[in-house]
């Protein structure tokens, strides 16, 4: 969704800021601008277009030590230079960013224009400015007309604003995340903690209808009623510069190859003398639940389904539903139900709501995420963090593959709970668990994806079949593949495919066949299948897996692991052949055209 940020200090803000905005782009990027508050006036620059084209057209007499930046992803009204934040009032006194959505702005609208106000755009988020103009006519000060303002909002929304001639930076949320970062000589807010990370790591997580007043060297946090709240100082565990590109030309990739040190940060500490170990979960946490129910969306919904998997495999009642769909038929739950939201920034508004609304019905909540601080891991029961570090490209890739590893340590905990029993073969697979940080790592150093990825674009589809695991890798794989290649691609359940997808395969629709060690003769039979049709097989699979790496037109093999956790290592090859296919391509890999990474309206 959008990106939001502000700085408050006695130098001046432009620079800081437009890095701030850079770090944000993942948020959003159809268009982009700042409002800084030099004393007296305002300067306003805002345009259609990347952050690096706003920066383009900054020229002198922006600076100022406050202010406020936006980096947008459009809900209400295209991008365009007219729709992009700030949004003033008529008087260009007041300026706001904003991200959300304003559910009753229609109605809101319509009086403000009653009363003679004047509107330049067709966001929802301009009626901002003018309530709060309405305010300050009325003899309110900044606070209190800010107050007044968004007392009458409803819908999702972070907003800041600033006032000419004030300094301060005010700013609320209702369901959409912003966070203070406290500096030693300025004050920063944001949506994420990546905006300001490289000055600061102490940070307050602002809850929902807190207002905060900022300025260089206070803050202050009052609820809906104007008294005083505290929250606490946190320190975040990141490292700045895992938040920078370094010598990758893409995060995507640094990401990719981030995968061990993410994973070993995963598993840190949490298989101890072959057992799990998880702060937080000592044996018996879950002995009261008798299913689990995951809910999450994009990538996290494929790493949920292997969560199922795993959960089933060993006797556990347990699904896996797009949040979205969930609410659409929410499930029966009750006290014995542990609704999982896998959510790797926290903040997805469907999967917000699909953890709010099991909650409200008696469900246990819990929040496996990444970001500690995050809506999903303060509102659920629970939270388990996947520790993944900071992920900025918009396709999700370490953060799958620690999600996963997590699930792996989740499902053992829950197995042993809820059915007395451990998992069955379990101290074979916590013995490959441990090693998989070093089996990704011989797949990142593999050239063979990048040398074989170009081969076959062009062509009308990429198909991506695989069995058990291996199947929700398969609608992984396609799903990166088609974000960042726009490229035509979908992933299949192997066996599914004589009932429908069969009829597209031809010589011009190369299929990537999954394998795991497990399933090998069905597996193989289905390959038969597409390669009688005259397509180019892929096998991806482990190196013992030899029938089925030599039956293909081509190969890329994985190191040979417990057959539950090759799947993760299958992955990580695929994700090269997404990156480089989209390299060749010339795609905008990190930031892919009409996507966000953390998507926070419904
Ligand atoms: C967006 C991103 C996806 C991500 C999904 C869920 O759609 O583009 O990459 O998988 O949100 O995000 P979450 O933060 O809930 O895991």
């Amino acid at each position: 969704m959008c990106g939001i940020t502000a700085r408050v200090a006695t130098d001046d803000s432009l620079v800081p800021l437009l890095e701030s905005l850079h770090n944000l782009e993942y948020r959003g990027y159809d268009s982009a601008g700042i409002a800084m508050s030099n004393g007296s006036g305002l300067n306003i620059c805002k345009q259609e277009g990347e952050v690096a084209d706003l920066e383009a057209e900054l020229t002198d007499g922006r600076s100022g030590p406050i202010g406020i930046g936006h980096t947008r992803w459009s809900t209400h009204g295209p991008p365009s230079d007219s729709n992009a934040h700030p949004h003033t009032d008529c008087s260009g006194r007041v300026a706001v960013v904003h991200n959300g959505i304003i559910e009753n702005y229609d109605s809101l609208k319509r009086s403000l224009l009653k009363a003679g106000h004047e509107f330049e755009s067709e966001t929802d988020t301009e009626i901002i400015p003018h309530l709060v103009e309405s305010g300050l006519e009325s003899g309110l000060d900044a606070e209190a007309a800010f107050r007044e303002a968004v007392g009458q909002l409803e819908g999702s929304y972070a907003v800041a604003m600033i006032v000419a001639g004030d300094p301060m930076v005010y700013a609320t949320r209702n369901g959409s995340p912003l966070v203070v970062g406290l500096g030693e000589t300025a004050n920063y807010l944001a949506s994420d903690v990546p905006a300001f990370l490289e000055y600061t790591d102490r940070v307050i997580y602002l809850e929902d209808d807190d207002l905060l007043t900022l300025s260089a060297n206070s803050h202050r946090i009052t609820n809906s009623d104007g008294a005083q709240v505290s929250r606490p100082i946190e320190t975040v565990d990141w490292d700045p510069e895992d938040a920078e590109k370094g010598s990758y030309d893409h995060y995507m990739l640094k990401e990719i190859h981030e995968q061990p040190v993410a994973l070993r940060q995963t598993l840190h500490g949490r298989i101890e003398d072959g057992d799990v170990s998880l702060d937080g979960f000592p044996p018996g946490t879950f002995e009261d639940i008798e299913r689990v129910q995951f809910v999450a969306c994009g990538t996290s919904y494929h790493a949920g389904m292997y969560g199922e998997w795993l959960l089933n495999k060993d006797g556990v009642e347990a699904n896996t539903y797009i949040s979205s769909e969930y609410m659409t038929t929410p499930q029966p739950v009750d006290e014995s139900t542990l609704v999982v939201g896998v959510t790797q920034s926290g903040e997805t508004a469907d999967t917000l709501e699909a953890l709010r609304s099991a909650r409200e019905r008696g469900a246990r909540t819990l929040a496996l995420t990444n970001v500690m601080g995050s809506t999903a891991a303060r509102t659920c029961d629970d939270a388990l963090f996947i520790r993944a570090g900071p992920e900025i490209g918009v396709a999700a890739t370490k953060t799958y593959s620690s999600q996963v590893a997590t699930l792996v340590l989740l499902a053992e905990r829950l197995v042993r709970d809820i059915t007395g029993e451990p998992t069955a073969d379990h101290e074979a697979r916590l013995e490959a668990l441990a090693n998989l940080p070093e089996h990704v790592e011989t797949v990142t150093e593999d050239g063979r994806a990048a040398r074989i990825s170009e081969r076959w674009l062009g062509d009308a589809g990429h198909f991506f079949i695989g069995r058990g695991p291996a199947y929700s890798v398969a609608l992984e794989a396609a799903l990166k593949f088609k974000e960042i290649t726009y490229e035509h691609a979908e992933g299949f359940a192997a066996g599914e495919l004589k009932h429908g997808p069969l009829a597209l395969v031809t010589e011009e629709t190369p299929v990537f066949a999954i394998g795991t060690g497990a399933y090998r003769k069905r597996l193989q039979s289905n390959v038969r299948e597409v390669k009688s049709r005259g397509a180019p097989v892929i096998a991806v699979a482990p190196r013992s897996d030899e029938e089925l790496l030599d039956g293909a037109s081509e190969y890329l093999a994985v190191p040979a692991t417990h057959p539950d956790l090759v799947s993760i290592l299958t992955n990580v090859q695929l994700q090269l052949v997404a990156y480089h296919a989209a390299n060749a391509m010339n795609r905008a890999i990190d930031k892919p055209r009409n996507l966000a990474k953390s998507v926070t309206v419904e």
